[in-house]
């Protein structure tokens, strides 16, 4: 076969995304004839764009801000992780033309998580943040076991809101605004921050750490820059700590496995060092 295999991202804006340098640094270091390009499609052509790459041959894409909800619903069937947080980042065009959808945020948390640290599942996670990307973490968080979540958010709603729809059987989630995080840190194994506080240019995240166990995992989705303000303050308190950047990597990999048909492509640090150059 001569064709070359395609997929790319799509987002809106879409200059910022880091997935083509990620995916183009695998097909060149596997030596696979493949493309992986960044489609700006405006929320109002959303469905042309998709069905473009359809009849373009894509083997499929990444959607990025703001289409994973929307795209989520554009799907003819999507995996249960999907499902459970309403969102899809990675989309697969199977041979009768329908679109699977899945979404691999909750593996690229659980995965980065993993690989650089040992987390303590039975202790209780303390999240900071209720968008998306809390969504998804809490989803991950409920996959690998924890059953004590606490949400703490600007916007108590939002943390309401996220608290009843995930708490299940086997997961309490309880929630409150960002001061309330403090209050559960004595019995917390991980705190994760999901907003966007100590993003450059954004201001930083503030929170005493007093009473965190020092065996606590402390980790942040911000990876510009790679050691938040909120990551410096866990190591000052001596907690162990793993940076945001691995889940961005990590989330790539099912999509590079199913488009290119490559298994395990490597997250090393040849590859962070490649991506970092583009931060
Ligand atoms: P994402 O999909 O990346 O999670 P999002 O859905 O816009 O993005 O969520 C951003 C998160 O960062 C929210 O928890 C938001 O708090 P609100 O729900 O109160 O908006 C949080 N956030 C953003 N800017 C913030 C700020 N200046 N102070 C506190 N929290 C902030």
């Amino acid at each position: 076969m001569n064709e070359r295999l395609k997929a790319g991202v799509i987002g809106y804006p879409i200059d910022h995304s880091l997935s083509p340098k990620l995916h183009g640094y695998w097909l060149n270091r596997y030596g696979i004839k493949g493309t992986y390009e960044a489609i700006k499609s405006h929320p109002d052509d959303l469905k042309t764009t998709i069905n473009h790459l359809k009849s373009n041959g894509f083997k499929g894409f990444n959607v990025t801000l703001p289409h994973k909800e929307t795209v989520f619903t554009l799907c003819d069937e999507v995996s249960d992780v999907a499902q459970g947080i309403k969102a899809v980042n990675t989309v697969v065009f199977r041979n009768d033309g329908s679109l699977w959808g899945t979404n691999t945020d909750a593996y690229g948390f659980s995965e980065n998580l993993i690989s650089h640290s040992t987390v303590d599942t039975t202790g209780g996670a303390v999240i900071m943040g209720a968008g998306g990307a809390s969504r998804a973490i809490i989803v991950s968080l409920k996959i690998m076991g924890f059953k004590r979540i606490h949400i703490a958010n600007r916007t108590v709603e939002k943390a309401c809101d996220l608290a009843k729809e995930l708490t299940s059987q086997d997961c309490t989630i309880t929630y409150g605004d960002l001061s309330s995080a403090e209050f559960h840190l004595h019995h917390c194994s991980l705190l994760v921050n999901t907003t966007s506080l100590g993003m450059a240019g954004q201001p930083p995240l503030t929170l005493s750490m007093a009473e965190l166990p020092k065996t606590a995992v402390v980790t942040d989705i911000v990876y510009n820059p790679l050691i938040t303000p909120f990551l410096s303050m866990a190591q000052d308190n001596g907690n162990p700590i793993v940076d945001g950047l691995g889940m961005l990597l990590y989330q790539a990999v099912p999509g590079f496995e199913m488009w290119f048909d490559y298994p395990s492509p490597q997250v090393d640090q040849d590859l962070r060092q490649h991506v970092l150059k583009s931060l």
